[in-house]
């Protein structure tokens, strides 16, 4: 494997100042992270509200620096680079956000905004630029006629799909893809999302795409990561992983999901409650004060990810599933 994305130790804090009755305090919204990702490999990364999903799509896509860690484009590192050297990198990764009205300019004809990122990054005549956008139209379902249109004249899923066009246009080595289906009808969301598959298989792009439902990403992940509280609970090949998860808390998540015919009874395992506030983490494993499986040793010691049947998990027990 020729990783495109490399993260390591991928850590981002943020200051959260002092409010009424507490004082200002340092929020972990990415606890060191790490993966690996190849060309054509989409990683999906799943977790409840708040477990760092969007922190991490932002530092991967270059929005907001990491607090610490390494983080890899194509070979070149982006933790410390110079404005100019991050300036090349954004070109290779690419963003689509959940909710399209807010990533297309409602003033400008989709045409113009599909040709811009051509424009300030490319040498290309207008004669080119205009032949790849149509090109690229036809690419993502759209016709020759939307050019001149503005996009209040389209539906949810069509916008969607001119996100995905303009995110595409130069061609990225990464799109990082934050729910972009989760605010789409659910009959729209399957062909989003085979259209992502698609243009994959067309241009070998790498995805990390994110959601908060395993079900979703199933078809589309090649490789799994399960959060909590900015942490890597369980990561690894997607089908092993939903074939047998070892984290309780990827088996409650997938317990919340339906089954496969065929698919050997999953551990029940209910998720009761919310995820601790992440100003006070609890000590010892993350997960202890909602897992039906914790001891006296997850209140104390730290759960190191740790490699066990052909993926990762941090769960002192995990081989208890194998
Ligand atoms: N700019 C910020 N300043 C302070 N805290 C932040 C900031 N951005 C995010 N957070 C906090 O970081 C944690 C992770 O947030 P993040 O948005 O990455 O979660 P998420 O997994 O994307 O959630 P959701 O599923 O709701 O989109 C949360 O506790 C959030 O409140
Ligand atoms: S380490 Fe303990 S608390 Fe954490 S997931 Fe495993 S069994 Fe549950
Ligand atoms: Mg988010």
């Amino acid at each position: 494997m020729n990783p495109v994305l490399i993260a390591r130790q991928l850590t981002r804090h943020y200051r959260v100042p002092r409010g009424l009755l507490r004082p200002a305090a340092t929020l972990q919204a990415l606890n060191g992270v790490s993966f690996e990702l190849a060309a054509g490999q989409t990683l999906a990364v799943v977790g409840e509200s708040g477990c760092g999903k969007s922190t991490l799509a932002r530092a991967l896509t270059l929005i907001e620096e990491p607090s610490a860690g390494s983080l890899q484009i194509a070979g070149r590192e982006a933790a410390g680079a110079d404005r100019a050297a991050l300036k090349a990198l954004r070109r290779d990764v690419q963003m689509v956000f959940q909710n399209p009205y807010a990533s297309l300019n409602p003033r400008r004809k989709i045409g113009d905004q599909l040709a811009e990122p051509l424009l300030i990054n490319t040498d290309l005549s207008r004669a080119e630029r205009h032949r790849r956008v149509l090109a690229m139209l036809q690419q993502v379902g759209l016709r020759p006629e939307h050019y001149r249109r503005y996009p209040h004249m389209f539906s949810g899923g069509q916008r969607q799909r001119i996100a995905i066009a303009r995110a595409m246009m130069l061609h990225p080595k990464v799109l990082v893809a934050d729910e972009p289906t989760s605010a789409l009808d659910v009959s729209i969301q399957a062909q989003v999302l085979n259209l992502f598959m698609d243009l994959q298989e067309e241009f070998a792009t790498a995805y990390v795409f994110i959601s908060h439902n395993l079900a979703v990403v199933r078809q589309i992940a090649d490789r799994l990561l399960v959060m909590y509280l900015g942490r890597a609970m369980e990561t690894g090949p997607a089908e092993r992983i939903y074939q047998r998860p070892l984290h309780p808390y990827t088996q409650a998540l997938l317990a919340a999901t339906p089954r496969l015919h065929g698919e050997p009874q999953r551990e029940r395992v209910r998720l009761a409650g919310e995820p601790p506030n992440p100003l006070a983490p609890p000590a010892g494993c993350v997960f202890h004060p909602r897992c039906p499986y914790a001891t006296e040793r997850c209140r104390g010691d730290v759960p190191p990810l740790r490699e066990v049947d052909g993926r990762e998990v941090a769960c002192h027990y995990a081989e208890r599933f194998v």
